[in-house]
């Protein structure tokens, strides 16, 4: 009986003992997973202080700062863009070497009638006729419809006595021959190309008629160009 009472009460404190040892050791345990969990929420949420990087000026003044700054860009892109296009045009622009060039002016005062002279221009000859009468008149005798490239002769001249054209041939560009061929014009010697007192291509493997280049004759000054 007293063995009894004794293993009861061991067994009655035994729980209690190791209750209370598990409460002291748990409960502080328990506050300090709280405190940290209170610490990471409050960090969490907790916004920085920025107020010193704030900007103390108005807004009115920033966007009149924006608007100062986005027009000085536009005004310096504006004044590049016009350099720019100004340097390209002066480039493209031809110089006055080449703007001679681009014109050649023959006194015909200084060709005999029944002469040719032949003068370079834009890097190509130029064939002047001084034509005679009998030259003129057997120019328009031919029968227009039977030519290679049909053209009559008053189409390639302004003036009838004076016959202006290149001298490149139209096959593949040699330069013809003056005073000679089988119709008293021109001659290519390439490979036999035949063109009359016109400038037309009569004979040979030459498809067109002898080029007449844009010019103007003012009394006696030729204008070519
Ligand atoms: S280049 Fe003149 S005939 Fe061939």
């Amino acid at each position: 009986m007293l063995m009894s009472r004794t293993l009861t009460s061991l067994v009655r404190t035994v729980p209690r003992s190791t209750k209370s040892r598990a409460a002291a050791v748990t409960q502080p345990l328990f506050h300090i997973s709280q405190n940290k969990d209170e610490q990471q929420r409050q960090h969490s949420t907790q916004v920085p202080d920025f107020s010193k990087y704030k900007k103390h000026s108005s807004g009115e003044a920033s966007r009149t700062f924006s608007y100062m700054m986005i027009g000085t860009t536009g005004l310096l892109t504006a004044a590049s863009a016009q350099a720019t296009v100004s340097d390209f045009l002066a480039n493209m622009s031809a110089s006055a070497d080449v703007l001679a060039l681009a014109k050649a002016e023959v006194d015909l005062n200084s060709i005999p009638e029944g002469k040719n002279v032949t003068i370079k221009w834009r890097g190509k000859p130029v064939f002047i006729r001084h034509r005679t009468t009998a030259e003129i008149a057997d120019a328009n005798q031919v029968n227009v419809q039977e030519l290679r490239d049909p053209q009559t002769d008053a189409e390639r001249v302004k003036e009838p006595e004076w016959l202006v054209m290149l001298g490149v041939c139209t096959h593949l560009g040699c330069v013809p021959i003056g005073e000679a061929g089988d119709y008293g014009g021109w001659y290519c010697p390439c490979h036999g190309s035949h063109y009359d007192i016109s400038g037309r291509i009569r004979k040979g493997p030459a498809p067109l008629n002898l080029e007449i280049p844009e010019y103007a004759i003012n009394d006696s000054l030729l204008i070519i160009g």
